[in-house]
Formats: structure tokens, C-alpha cells, sequence
């Protein structure tokens, strides 16, 4: 969800103004996955760099995560979503974590559309803490190293219980990976567009899913 800060400052505001209306969107784009064909949907909120932004803007953005957990909470129950989060829960505050927890287990029936909302994500992390699962899973004798392969891995990822993403959305006209499912999108279709993600509409998110389905996939394999 790139691109809010620049948002803001085109405004004239400050960055928090463009994270709010950041937080606005995320709605109208679950929304639009049932029509979509979309069950999975991943956002990235904040990354494991991001501690290393202002005081004030990792204080409003977790503020604004607790707010959007308060007010979202409803709608997304009964909206069929079943909302999970991935990334490493210590260095959040206990109360965050209380209410993410809270939110998984209030909408835990839900099936309609899977949303997961990546909070302390980092790519380089997540498969560093697996690993460091898997190791004492060997050190106490329940797992044979002979049988480690890429599959016992992704068992020990945030994301064990989740498909691999077919499409990977880049707003805000930056071309990289940041970071971002590095394990999981092996495979992935890319797709970066130019616009702001408090600009990004359901109309944007069709047309991009769209140009998707329209790109043959190989997973390495040739044509038959
Ligand atoms: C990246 O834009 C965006 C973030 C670091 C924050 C994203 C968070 C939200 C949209 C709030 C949504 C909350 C939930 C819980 C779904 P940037 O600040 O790097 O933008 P810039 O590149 O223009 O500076």
C-alpha cells in the first residue's frame, strides 16, 4: 500500500493525513474481491524497516491500526471476512497485539474472502524465525534434517495455512519487492502501477486483476 506519504506532502499535509486515508481504502478493495474471484488478499502495512521512520509516524501508525481493528471489526464479520495477521508480534505493543489476536478469533468462521494483514512483516524475517523453529524442532529430535525440503519449511512460515499469491500489486509507480512474500512469491505475477495507494479504486484493482488474467502462467514448465 505505497504511496501515502507522498499523498500527504502533495497536499500539503502531513504523512499520518496520507496514512488515514490509506486506512479508508483498504475497505473498498475487500469489497471488491468477491466479484473479483478473489478469496486471498494480502495487505502490507507496515515492514520490519519501517521502525526506522519518525517517532511520531510509527506512533500514528500503530494508533491507526488499533482504530482501523476498533472500527473495522464489525463491518468485517459481517462481510464474510476472515481477517489474519502475519509478522513478528514482540516488538508490537501488547494492546495491538491483544486486539489483532481479538480480531483473528471474532471472524475466525468467516470464509468468503481471506484477508491477511501483514504488521512487523519482513520477508528476510519471517523465514529467519521459520528457520529458527525448524532448527529446534531438529534439536529436540521430532524432525530428521534428511527430510527438510522446501515444503517442511513453508510449514514454520507466518503463512503455513495460506495459498502462494498468484498476483502481487506494487502501487505508487516503485518497481521493487521491498521485501514483501519473498518465499511465497516465487511464482507470483507482478503488476506496479503509477497511482497512489490512497488513490487506488476498486476500478484500478479490476483492471489490474483483469490484465492478470490475461497473462499465461508456467510455473517453469513450456506451453503444451
Ligand atoms: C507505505 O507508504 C505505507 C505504509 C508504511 C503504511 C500503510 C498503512 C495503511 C494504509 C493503514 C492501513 C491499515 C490497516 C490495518 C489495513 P509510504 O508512507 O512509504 O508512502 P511514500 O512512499 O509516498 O512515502
Amino acid at each position: 500500500m505505497d504511496g501515502n506519504g507522498r499523498w500527504a506532502q502533495m497536499r500539503g499535509r502531513p504523512r499520518l493525513f496520507g496514512h488515514q486515508a490509506g486506512a479508508r481504502r483498504v475497505r473498498e478493495i475487500v469489497e471488491a474481491c468477491p466479484g473479483l474471484g478473489i478469496r486471498y488478499l494480502t495487505v502490507f502495512a507496515f515492514s520490519t524497516e519501517n521502525w526506522k521512520r519518525t517517532q511520531a509516524e510509527v506512533t500514528g501508525l500503530m494508533t491507526l491500526f488499533r482504530r482501523y481493528i476498533r472500527k473495522e471489526a464489525q463491518a468485517l464479520l459481517e462481510n464474510g471476512v476472515r481477517v489474519r495477521f502475519i509478522g513478528d508480534r514482540d516488538r508490537l505493543e501488547p494492546k495491538l497485539v491483544r486486539m489483532m489476536r481479538g480480531l483473528e478469533e471474532l471472524t475466525e468462521a468467516n470464509d468468503l474472502v481471506h484477508l491477511t494483514v501483514a504488521i512487523n512483516y519482513g520477508g528476510r524475517d519471517e523465514v529467519a524465525r521459520a528457520t529458527k523453529r525448524l532448527a529446534r524442532e531438529v534439536a529436540e529430535g521430532r524432525l530428521d534434517p534428511e527430510d527438510v525440503d522446501a515444503e517442511t519449511l513453508a510449514r514454520f512460515l507466518d503463512t503455513c495455512v495460506l495459498p502462494d499469491p498468484d498476483l502481487v500489486i506494487r502501487t505508487s509507480g516503485e518497481a521493487r519487492i521491498s521485501n514483501f512474500l519473498l518465499w511465497q512469491s516465487a511464482y507470483s505475477e507482478y503488476e506496479f502501477t503509477p497511482v497512489l495507494w490512497p488513490d487506488f479504486t476498486a476500478t484500478h484493482f479490476a483492471e489490474i486483476v483483469g490484465n492478470y488474467s490475461a497473462r499465461e502462467r508456467r510455473f517453469g514448465a513450456v506451453t503444451a
